[in-house]
This record gives structure tokens, C-alpha cells and sequence, in this order.
């Protein structure tokens, strides 16, 4: 196999892994690079097509549906799709395109001239195909249902920027640090910045010294909405990688806790590079001893990430919905172990990197009721600090869908500070 054909033939094993065994991408991908001396050309390559094409697989789907009558197989439907974006979306030489696509379809059993016949097709009306727009109901089903179940989300926002390639966000520790970062970057706080560069992350200004880390603006408002998290007593429920402790490590005690072995092995990597050094538990959340009380339990849950779809676009290319059942009762029960956490006067805050209703207002509804000692406790903002009181509901979430900030591109989230009264 040449080289050319053999960067496409891993891009769709790496595709159809993702597809059919709900695997994560970065875990995937590493394992699939590693099984061959790929040069970094060759990466780069194979990490853009494949990123894209899961960016890209509901205007695929939609486009093969206007060339295909028939149902695709598996095979096929990647093949094609990965395909697709080459041309439509990244601008690759159709001719390389459609001949080592075909050359793939030998190797996995796909019938070549039903390959090379469609893809002469699609390119042979390119102009059209590239202003295939989507709506909802393109999307899978499942997505739809949560959406309607969402209210106040304008999903068209969501539908024209979820494909598009994520910003770079970074905090930093101080404000000094940040004023000595030499990048160009776009303020969004006077502690974060949005950065343009094509480096790696740990080729850019001063990752070595620990002064920043990667965190996403969305995800990073809620705790830095306002200055008061200071002098308390914090226990992190599901702290890995680390972000939101990192916000707080500088001004509290906290304590780190996550379930997940590996996680936590990063989680102590980056405290490392950042010269943070605070007790860390290996606990499902669930287990913690409740004599422990806390002024503050941050319970960032586990959920469907359908808020980092950008970052994370297997989410909708995977053939399997997530599991919300699964999630759904992992964040109720969290939420409630919080609770016993949390000392009088003390607040949680529950927060989640989606912005679906059942995920977010609803697990918060249904602990309300449960727990009549618990109430909202509005989010405050100070506007010189940051100006998003259009991400505040009447209710006093925070609650954001993928979207623009400063001309950048944010994730979704939801954040919401419960206040206990005895
Ligand atoms: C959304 S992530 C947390 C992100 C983190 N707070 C940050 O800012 O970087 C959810 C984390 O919860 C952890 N987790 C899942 N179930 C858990 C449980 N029962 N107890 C503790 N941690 C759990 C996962 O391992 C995962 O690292």
C-alpha cells in the first residue's frame, strides 16, 4: 500500500472504531498512529480528516442522501463521508481523493465502482453540494428530542456554529501573568484570553513555567463570575484534569477528588507543571466520608459533553446515543451526596458541559424538591469582570450552547450555586 493510501485507509479504521464501539477519538487515534512510523505530515493529515469528518457527518449524511437512494452500510457510509469532507469541506484535489478512496474500498471489501461512481457524481455538481445547509431535522433523532425538550436555546446558533473548528482559551494565575504572555491574544477577563497559533500547546509562551492552562471560557465563567471564592474550604467532587480546581487552588483549601485512575494521573501531571500541591482523593464521589464538611462542593459532573461538541464531535457521529439514563442517575445521586457535604450557609455548585434540559434544569428541579433546604443562589455579576449577564437566566443559571464570545468560538455549559439554609 502506498503512503497516500495508507494515511486514508487508517483515517477510516480510526472512523469506523469511533462508530461502532463508541470509542473516544484521542485514545483511537493515539493507538491507531502508533501502529505505524507516520511522519508528522502524515498525523496532522490524518488528524484534520478526522476531525472533520465527524464535524461534518450530518451535511454528509444529507448530501449522500440527495446522490444514494439505497441504505448505506457502515463501510460505505464512512468511506464516503471522510471522502466528502476532503473535497467539500478541507479542498483536497478531488482526483487524489476519489483514486484513494477507491483504493480503500478494495482493501474493505466495498465495491469500488459504486465509490468512484458517486464521488465522480458529487464532484461533478460540486457547486451545489457545497451549499448543502442543515436543519434539525437532520440531525439523529435522539438529538432532536433533547433539543425540543431544552427551552430558551435558539438551536439555529448551535446548527450554524457546531462544526466549525474550536478557540484556543486559556486562564491564567494572575493578572500579571497573563499582561506577560507574549502570544496575540484577545482579553476575555483579566485573567484569560482567547490565543491564535498553530503550535503545540506546550511550545507556547511560558507552558513550561505553569503560569496558564487550557480551559474553555464557558466553562470558566461560572467561577469567575465574581471574585468572592476566597479563604474557604473546597472539596472538588470530579476534579480531573483539573480546570476548575485550578481556578480556585490559589485563594482556598481544596480538596481534588476523582474516581478515574488515569485521570488523576494527569490531574497530577498538569497541579504539577502549574506548582499547585493539594490533597488529592481516587474515590468514587460517592464513597467520601460525609464527617468531612466543606464551605463549598463543586460537583462537575460527568454528562454527555454535548456542550464540547467542537472539541468533541464524536458525540454525533458515534452510531450509539449516549447512555442519559446512565448520566442522568449518576448526577442525581452526586448532587444529592454533595449535600450531606456541605455545611449550613455553604453552597454547592452543580455544574455540567451540556446544555440539554434533562442534564441540567431538571437534575436541579428534582433536587430542589427533594432537598427543601437547598434555593438558587442567583449569579451576581460584576460586569468589569465579565460582561455575560445575557448567559444568566431569570431562574439564575448560568447556561450557554456552543456559540460566539468576542468573535471566538465558546462551548456549552450550564452552572447553577445552591445555597443551603437549614
Ligand atoms: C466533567 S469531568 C470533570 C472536569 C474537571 N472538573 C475540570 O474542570 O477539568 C467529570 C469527571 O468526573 C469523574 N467521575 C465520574 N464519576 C465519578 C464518581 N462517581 N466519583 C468521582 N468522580 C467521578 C470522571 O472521571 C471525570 O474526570
Amino acid at each position: 500500500m502506498n503512503r497516500s493510501t495508507k494515511t486514508r485507509y487508517v483515517i477510516f479504521q480510526i472512523l469506523v472504531e469511533i462508530f461502532k464501539k463508541n470509542r473516544n477519538f484521542e485514545r483511537v487515534f493515539g493507538e491507531k498512529i502508533a501502529e505505524d512510523n507516520f511522519n508528522q505530515d502524515e498525523i496532522s493529515f490524518i488528524n484534520n480528516v478526522c476531525l472533520n469528518t465527524m464535524r461534518r457527518n450530518v451535511h454528509c449524511k444529507k448530501i449522500l442522501n440527495k446522490f444514494i437512494k439505497k441504505k448505506l452500510k457502515t463501510n460505505e457510509l464512512i468511506l464516503l463521508s471522510s471522502a466528502i469532507t476532503q473535497i467539500v469541506y478541507l479542498n483536497i484535489k478531488p482526483y487524489a481523493v476519489v483514486n484513494e478512496t477507491v483504493n480503500v474500498s478494495k482493501k474493505i471489501n466495498v465495491f469500488p465502482g459504486f465509490i468512484n461512481a458517486i464521488l465522480k457524481n458529487i464532484v461533478k455538481n460540486i457547486n451545489d453540494v457545497k451549499k448543502t445547509k442543515i436543519n434539525l431535522k437532520d440531525f439523529p433523532n435522539w438529538f432532536i428530542d433533547e433539543i425540543k425538550k431544552t427551552k430558551n436555546i435558539d438551536h439555529s446558533l448551535f446548527i450554524e456554529t457546531f462544526y466549525k473548528q474550536p478557540s484556543l482559551h486559556l486562564v491564567f494565575k494572575s493578572e500579571k501573568n497573563l499582561n506577560d504572555f507574549k502570544e496575540i491574544n484577545i482579553k476575555s477577563s483579566s485573567k484569560s484570553a482567547f490565543v491564535e497559533t498553530q503550535k503545540k500547546i506546550i511550545d507556547v509562551d511560558n507552558f513550561n513555567k505553569g503560569e496558564w492552562w487550557v480551559q474553555d471560557f464557558s466553562s470558566m465563567a461560572p467561577l469567575a463570575i465574581n471574585n468572592k471564592i476566597k479563604n474557604y474550604k473546597i472539596l472538588d467532587m470530579c476534579a480531573a484534569p483539573g480546570g476548575k480546581a485550578f481556578q480556585v487552588l490559589t485563594d482556598n483549601d481544596v480538596t481534588l477528588n476523582d474516581i478515574n485512575k488515569k485521570k488523576i494521573s494527569q490531574l497530577k501531571e498538569n497541579l504539577s507543571r502549574l506548582g499547585f500541591n493539594p490533597k488529592i482523593k481516587n474515590l468514587n464521589a460517592l464513597d467520601i466520608d460525609e464527617k468531612n464538611i466543606y464551605d463549598i462542593v463543586l460537583v462537575d459532573s460527568p454528562c454527555s459533553s454535548i456542550g464540547t461538541i467542537r472539541k468533541h464531535p464524536e458525540i454525533l457521529f458515534r452510531s450509539k446515543k449516549p447512555n442519559f439514563k446512565n448520566l442522568n442517575s449518576i448526577q442525581r445521586n452526586l448532587l444529592q451526596k454533595s449535600s450531606k457535604m456541605v455545611k449550613n450557609k455553604g453552597k454547592i455548585i452543580y455544574m455540567v458541559c451540556s446544555f440539554f434540559h434533562s442534564e441540567s434544569v431538571k437534575i436541579v428541579e428534582n433536587f430542589l424538591e427533594k432537598n427543601r433546604n437547598f434555593s438558587i443562589k442567583k449569579y451576581s455579576i460584576d460586569k468589569n469582570l465579565l460582561n455575560i449577564s445575557n448567559l444568566i437566566s431569570k431562574e439564575g443559571y448560568f447556561l450557554t450552547i456552543p456559540t460566539k464570545y468576542k468573535d471566538n468560538y465558546i462551548d456549552g455549559f450550564f452552572s447553577v450555586e445552591l445555597i443551603r439554609n437549614d
